[in-house]
């Protein structure tokens, strides 16, 4: 396959066939690394092959600006990292497919099946793209922030668009970065460079980045408007005609995150010997998008009939008396101001005699907008944003 040359970790599960490569990590083993997932373990989505890019061309690599602004620019990486403030962000990426899975077992969706843990965190490196648009200067009229990868697909290149007033809004936290957990992107992330936009759907962190162009319209790239919305629930004989349609509907667009959360611990199929202790702890995530902070998670042991709060751990809890260099990664933005881009895990210490007695264990989480994940699953044709409380059940062996 053309991805052979690029390294892969044999503990990542392939959700598709040789290639493209869509991967994820077992939930249990990506949550036992804790906040920061290792770049081998960091889920993976690629439409086409890994753009092969070896060290010269990394350092001859140009992101080109044009479009509708005063100073149209092409930079290298060097460029950047010397002109603008160096700033590193702990940012949890999400596949708007996470989950997916489930909603593939009620009926089969147009995309492949996920699991949960179609996500992973990282602290990335880069500048920021506010920085960068406030240099070009965009001109009236700009409207949208168009980014295009160096991948080649069957239907053009990766791309997709922000709209300009988020771009330039240094509290989105949007950045060009080149390294992830203090090391250079590997080639399945982006290697040299990649947008991220942290809480946003992965789909929207373009791998490769060759070009952003300001623009009056969208994105006009093929998987801008055939990948990432989410259709509305089927609706009789016309389905097939208004599908089409929709994937040209702005109002289904998939920007900001869902709230969600999983159980990682136990995992499903997980053998628990419990007998020897009255305690089990268990454990998972939950993460919220737009930067708005998860502010509750809850246990149910019966179905969602009674809930009881788990406690919640946010990595700056973590953070808070670590010193730190930034002489070499640049200033560490923790939370972008008052913005949180990051997972948090959750932890409820039960006795065995409630799992005992318990047929399943659910949990949902609720954001700082006090949005609350729903009892219910939307399905929907591309499986997106499923988000429905999460279960793991319980089969008494004994
Ligand atoms: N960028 C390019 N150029 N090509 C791609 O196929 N996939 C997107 C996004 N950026 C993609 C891309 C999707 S759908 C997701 S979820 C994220 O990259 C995944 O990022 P990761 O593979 O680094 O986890």
């Amino acid at each position: 396959t053309p991805d052979e040359w690029v390294p892969r970790d044999s503990r990542m599960v392939r959700l598709t066939g040789k290639h493209p490569f869509n991967a994820e990590a077992r939930l249990k083993d990506l949550y036992s690394y804790g906040f920061f997932t290792p770049s081998n373990l960091f889920f993976v989505r690629n439409h086409g092959a890994v753009p092969m890019v070896d060290e010269p061309t990394a350092r001859e690599w140009k992101v080109e600006i044009s479009g509708l602004c005063q100073n149209p620019v092409t930079f290298s990486l060097n460029d950047l990292r010397s002109m603008f403030e160096v700033v590193t962000i702990p940012i949890t990426l999400v596949c708007a497919g996470n989950r997916r899975k489930e909603q593939n077992v009620v009926q089969k969706s147009l995309g492949f099946s996920w699991g949960a843990a179609g996500l992973s965190t990282a602290l990335f490196t880069g500048v920021r793209l506010s920085d960068v648009l406030e240099f070009v200067q965009p001109q009236k009229g700009a409207k949208h922030v168009i980014f295009e990868g160096g991948d080649n697909l069957p239907n053009g290149p990766y791309g997709t668009s922000q709209l300009l007033s988020w771009a330039r809004d240094r509290r989105k936290g949007m950045m060009l970065a080149w390294a992830m957990n203090g090391l250079p992107l590997e080639p399945d992330h982006g290697f040299p460079i990649r947008l991220v936009v942290p809480g946003q759907i992965g789909g929207r962190s373009v791998k490769w980045l060759r070009k952003i162009e300001l623009s009056r319209q969208e994105s006009q790239h093929h998987l801008h408007f055939h990948d990432n919305k989410v259709l509305p629930m089927p609706l009789g004989p016309d389905r097939a005609r208004a599908e089409k349609d929709w994937w040209y509907d702005p109002r289904y667009i998939i920007r900001d995150l869902n709230v969600n959360s999983a159980i990682a611990c136990p995992d499903h199929d997980e053998v628990l010997q419990v007998a020897s202790t009255d305690q089990y702890t268990l454990r998972g995530y939950a993460y919220a998008g737009g930067g708005r902070r998860v502010t509750r998670v809850e246990i149910s042991f019966d179905e969602g009939t009674t809930w009881e709060l788990a406690q919640i751990h946010y990595l700056e809890d973590l953070f808070r008396d670590v010193p730190y260099d930034d002489s070499i990664y640049g200033t560490l933005d923790l939370t972008e101001s008052d913005q949180s881009f990051c997972w948090c895990f959750w932890s409820f210490e039960v006795g065995v005699e409630v799992l005992k007695s318990a047929s399943s264990i659910t949990v949902r989480a609720m954001d700082e907008s006090l949005a609350l994940q729903p009892r219910d699953m939307y399905w929907n044709a591309t499986g997106m944003m499923n988000n429905w409380w999460f279960r793991v059940c319980i089969h008494h062996l004994e």
